[in-house]
């Protein structure tokens, strides 16, 4: 059985002198719902039109769904929300979801029913005989999200699927993320919200200046966990000593501040301090924001050493 998804080697794609996507490398698996964050212009867009078949990458390659990337065949077993989409805005929403169902070969009863069901999912059965030109921003974007899932897709592409939602939208999208992560389908997703990205995401890439710089999984298993400790002895054989229990050991003032990889390490680390005749202040752990994490990748050639 074929587990991953999608794999790119080396994908660059050059708009003349600018560099959208310089070097794209992710492999994704199957059932994952992964998460593609990086500044405005960091070339997220383009690496999923390139993923699709719609862009056509300068070097580099990827298979997406077993098949060479740009091969068409696979495209019905895709969905995608591109970023701004316009279409005729005199079509209803009805016809709007029609013409995308049968774009990928549905037709007659079946697809009446898809669609019917797709706009009680996204509330706009009310409005679905309306011209899209009517629709407000949000009814547009749930029109877009239901033009993305009108296939049943094994993988789909959401660019920004919650810009122009309120919070009601949102949450309608982090439960549609849900329902495609329950039937098996691969989410690929690309947002600036972080919470978000966080609530849903199993894993995330961070992209920077068209280069994947960081990969990150958000599993709590394997997250990374910070610890903070306050001990009435903090000097340089102390923190060599927590060296055995964590990556990453720094003084913060007066507080001492790990990198574990598990929670289990936190009781150690206690029962060593204790061992040692250093007494605690306080030790506790939490887990670093994605917010954190980005503003600490993106920002990391701008520190100083
Ligand atoms: N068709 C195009 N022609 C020329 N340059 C382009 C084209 N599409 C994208 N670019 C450039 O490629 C770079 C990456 O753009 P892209 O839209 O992929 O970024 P993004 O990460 O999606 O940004 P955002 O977060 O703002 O959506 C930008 O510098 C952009 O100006
Ligand atoms: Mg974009």
């Amino acid at each position: 059985m074929m587990t991953t998804v999608i794999e790119t080697w080396a994908l660059r794609k050059q708009f003349g002198s600018t560099v959208a996507v310089s070097d794209l490398s992710v492999c994704i698996r199957r059932g994952e719902v992964f998460g593609f964050l990086g500044p405005n212009g960091a070339g997220k867009t383009t690496s999923v039109k390139m993923l699709l078949g719609l862009v056509e990458p300068t070097s580099g390659g990827a298979t997406v769904l077993g098949a060479p990337v740009g091969d068409r065949s696979c495209r019905a077993r895709m969905g995608f929300l591109p970023e701004h989409f316009r279409f005729h805005d005199s079509l209803t929403g009805r016809e709007f979801l029609r013409i995308h169902g049968r774009l990928l070969g549905l037709h007659g009863a079946p697809l009446e029913r898809r669609i019917d069901d797709l706009l009680a999912r996204v509330h706009l059965l009310e409005a679905a005989h309306r011209p899209l030109r009517q629709f407000s921003k949000g009814m547009v974007q749930r029109a877009g999200l239901a033009q993305a899932l009108i296939g049943e897709p094994e993988l789909v592409f959401l660019d920004e699927p919650t810009s122009g939602l309120d919070p009601l939208g949102r949450v309608l999208v982090r439960e549609l993320i849900e329902e495609l992560r329950a039937r098996g389908a691969t989410v690929f997703l690309n947002s600036h919200l972080l919470g978000e990205v966080e609530a849903t995401c199993d894993r995330v890439a961070f992209v920077k200046q068209g280069r994947t710089v960081h990969e990150l999984s958000l599993k709590e298993s394997t997250a990374a966990l910070e610890v903070e400790l306050k001990a009435d002895r903090t000097d340089s054989s102390t923190l060599n000593g927590l060296r055995n229990f964590a990556h990453d050991v720094r003084l913060d003032g007066s507080i001492v501040r790990l990198r574990v990889k598990s929670e289990n390490v936190v009781p150690e680390i206690a029962r060593w301090l204790v061992g040692q005749g250093i007494g605690i202040h306080g030790l506790g752990s939490r887990r670093k924001s994605l917010e954190e994490w980005f503003i600490e990748v993106m920002g990391e050639d701008q520190r100083p050493g």
